[in-house]
């Protein structure tokens, strides 16, 4: 979009639905009146609702709910996730181009879609990436052994935890890595990393958030587990702003994991938890446990207390209630 139009778009914005005349646009912008209605005219076509009275100016009523990269890097609070932004309006998954650019990219660095056409779960399954969602993938460059990576995830749990009750939405975590609303999931978190032997390369970090996703446009499997931001808000959110929230929870999340102990945020995770006193059957590679979730440990493994009342830890495997 050119500048013109993201100046009067930001004009419009910034007066939160009050009229802004065409005289005013002009003069800020140094253009003339005839050149502010054409690019008015322009704006409509790319779906922006713009109302115009003589005389008093013009209205911004609605706006095509997509993530404005532009808007975004303005309202960002962050110093370093998001200083560079990748956004694209389709890709096969964030977590792809995220690991093709990581090498070369640096810290922080945040891939954005508005679609994905092959949207990745974890254990191999499908992610429905529709219109409305915020699929995104950040590239994290820790100096942690391979073994401290899950902990990531639960930093990450945390952060869109707390970006979603920050908005109102009652959302707390399942172990390892769902975000859920009154027990259906908002939110998937995806941690994949590249490593030496034992030094992390780069992580990639990928959430997907049902933001604005329609439940009834979800596939059958999914659709009665699942939940949005504006199903359980009731309407719509500002993507652009959610993102620069989440980023920011983000950043905040991550300094505390680089500066202070584990347990602080073993602490903060259990006050989200779902997970933490349900009866679960966590499935690994090698087995399956039964009994109730009754911590988290230095190491960001669950702990189970089994039915021969044995404490066992699970770092990495899939979690289900058992009731
Ligand atoms: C899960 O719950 O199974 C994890 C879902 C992770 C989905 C996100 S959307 C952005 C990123 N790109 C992908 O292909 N997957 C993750």
């Amino acid at each position: 979009m050119n500048d013109n139009r993201k100046e009067i778009i930001r004009l419009l914005r910034q007066s939160e639905g009050n009229p802004v005349s065409g005289q005013e646009i002009g003069v800020k912008l140094g253009i003339t009146r005839a050149m502010v209605w054409k690019y008015i005219k322009a704006l409509r076509k790319d779906g922006y609702d713009i109302r115009s009275s003589p005389k008093i100016g013009y209205i911004l009523d609605a706006y095509p709910d997509r993530v404005d990269p532009d808007e975004l890097k303005k309202i960002m609070r962050t110093s370093l996730i998001g200083n560079d932004i990748r956004y694209y309006s389709e890709l096969d998954s964030t977590n792809n181009t995220a690991r093709e650019i990581a090498p070369k990219s640096p810290e922080g660095t945040v891939v954005i879609a508005e679609t994905q056409n092959k949207g990745r779960g974890r254990m191999g399954s499908e992610w429905q990436s529709i219109p409305g969602g915020i699929w995104l993938s950040l590239i994290l460059k820790p100096s942690i052994p391979l073994d401290n990576v899950s902990k990531i995830t639960l930093v990450a749990g945390i952060a869109v935890t707390t970006a979603l009750r920050n908005i109102g939405v009652d959302a707390r975590i399942k172990w390892p890595n769902d975000v859920l609303v009154k027990g259906k999931k908002i939110c998937g978190i995806l941690t994949e990393v590249s490593a030496e032997v034992d030094k992390v390369d780069y992580i990639i970090l990928g959430i997907g958030i049902n933001a604005n996703v329609k439940i009834a446009d979800l596939k059958d499997e999914i659709r009665k587990n699942s939940t949005s931001i504006a199903n359980e808000m009731g309407n719509p959110i500002d993507r652009t702003a959610f993102v620069a929230s989440l980023l920011y929870e983000l950043e905040q999340q991550y300094i505390k994991f680089k500066t202070q102990q584990f347990t602080n945020i073993v602490d903060e995770w259990i006050n989200l938890s779902d997970t933490i006193g349900k009866e679960v059957k966590v499935t690994t590679p090698s087995k399956l446990i039964e009994g109730k979730a009754v911590g988290i440990t230095e190491k960001g493994a669950l702990v189970v207390l089994d039915r021969n009342n044995k404490k066992q830890e699970i770092i990495a495997g899939n979690c289900r209630y058992r009731y």
